[in-house]
């Protein structure tokens, strides 16, 4: 067990009653699939839904005038939380897949036959199906990054994939699967090297590590609201603000314009040329909200009560025999395992009998399953009002399933 101070993890530990949907007495782990929403965050869009409600950026009268004034202030929260440079580098898209899909299909369109984009091994599909798709279109080659036998990326092996013509690394910052954090400073680093930039999927990282975006050398990122207790619907892609300008729209319609003839359309500036249509005005509102909520916590509290539960269920399962427990050690807050001889299903649903929620399968990340040799895990994944009696509860059903299946025993 790390030594955190009592002082750092009581806080998030206490707070499951800010959570409507986690009453119940039950054991929510799949955080890294989908994050519960605090009661502050439904408020804050019950209210835009209701008093509040009205468009944004067109109305001419009071309460639209609002109403974009606190859309956009949003905006700010959002830019301040992940450490931007400014406000108009924060796109709001639909979420994280999205984010990638923009970047594919609007800078993707300057690369070319030849050039190189490069990602790991343990990426979501939503990291690598985009660039596929842009690899049919443009015949860009594709480059897999091996990782460690703890399961991180190797980031040395990377370096050595690198070419002149390497023009994108595109990476996760944290693992859905393993949880390993990825050295994203050296990464991008090794990245401009050979002229190319890097993309960092951050979907589990902004809820589980503190971000400050110009320190970190990435030059884009992504992640999604509903895994930063924030709204479906909603995420963001940030872009350093000369490389926004420097590309082309992905989708053409309203708020995305500045003059619209028959004949020829002008483009509005960064961030507004990329949120073409009307945009999920509550959407944000709840996303600033979710933002405000972890930050009355503080990241690094957040970040270290998780490495309390993700250290005390590690050193629970180990004890138990049948038990194959996967990433590194260190992983933030996701803790995939199998156990011998039992279907990852049977044991979701032999644990989901104990009130305990967890997620089996691929996470959509078949190619890691692939290199893990396994079809599917079993995967707990915390969040801030999880707590040691939670890990327990993991513990003890886990203990169960071995017991029906006749694999019981611990290890010294
Ligand atoms: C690492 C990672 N990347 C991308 C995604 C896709 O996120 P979304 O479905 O919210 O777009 C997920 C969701 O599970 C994820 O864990």
């Amino acid at each position: 067990m790390n030594a955190v101070p009592a002082s750092l993890h009581m806080a998030p530990a206490s707070r499951k009653a800010d959570f409507p949907g986690l009453a119940g007495n039950w054991a929510y782990l799949d955080t890294a699939a989908t994050a519960q929403k605090p009661q502050a965050v439904i408020d804050a869009i019950t209210k835009a839904y209701g008093v509040d409600y009205a468009t944004v950026h067109r109305g001419v009268y009071e309460r639209s005038a609002t109403m974009t004034m606190r859309f956009e202030e949003a905006r700010a929260t959002v830019a301040r939380f992940i450490g931007a440079a400014s406000p108009d580098e924060v796109v709001f898209v639909r979420g994280a897949t999205e984010g990638i899909n923009l970047v594919a299909q609007s800078w993707g369109q300057r690369l070319v036959a030849g050039d190189r984009i490069l990602i790991s091994a343990l990426e979501h599909h939503s990291n690598i199906v985009p660039w596929q798709l842009l690899r049919d279109r443009t015949g860009v080659a594709i480059d897999v990054a091996p990782l460690t036998a703890d399961g991180r990326i190797d980031e040395a092996a990377l370096e050595a994939l690198l070419t002149p013509r390497t023009k994108l690394v595109s990476i996760a910052h944290v693992s859905n699967v393993l949880g390993g954090v990825a050295d994203v400073a050296r990464i991008a680093h090794a990245a401009h090297a050979v002229g190319a930039l890097l993309l960092v999927d951050g979907c589990q990282a902004a809820p589980r590590v503190a971000l400050d975006l110009q320190a970190l050398g990435a030059d884009f990122y992504v992640l999604s609201g509903h895994k930063l207790y924030g709204p479906t619907g909603i995420g963001v892609l940030w872009g350093r603000a000369e490389l926004l300008a420097s590309m082309p729209p992905w989708q053409g319609g309203g708020a995305m314009i500045e003059t619209v003839t028959f004949e020829r359309t002008t483009y509005a500036p960064p961030p507004q040329r990329f949120e073409a249509g009307t945009p999920h005005i509550t959407g944000v509102i709840g996303l600033a909200a979710a933002v405000d909520y972890v930050e009355g916590i503080g990241m690094a509290a957040i970040a270290a009560h998780e490495a309390e539960l993700v250290a005390a269920a590690r050193e629970a399962l180990s004890r138990i025999n049948s038990v194959t427990l996967f990433g590194p050690q260190d992983s933030a807050g996701i803790l995939s395992f199998a156990i011998e001889g039992v279907h990852p299903h049977d044991i979701g649903t032999i644990l989901d009998e104990s009130g305990v929620a967890i997620r089996a399968g691929h996470h959509c990340c078949q190619p890691l399953m692939a290199q893990l040799g396994v079809p599917a895990t079993a995967r707990a994944s915390f969040g801030l009002y999880n707590d040691l009696d939670d890990v327990a509860r993991l513990a003890a059903g886990i203990e169960r399933v071995t017991r029906i299946f006749g694999t019981a025993g611990t290890r010294a």
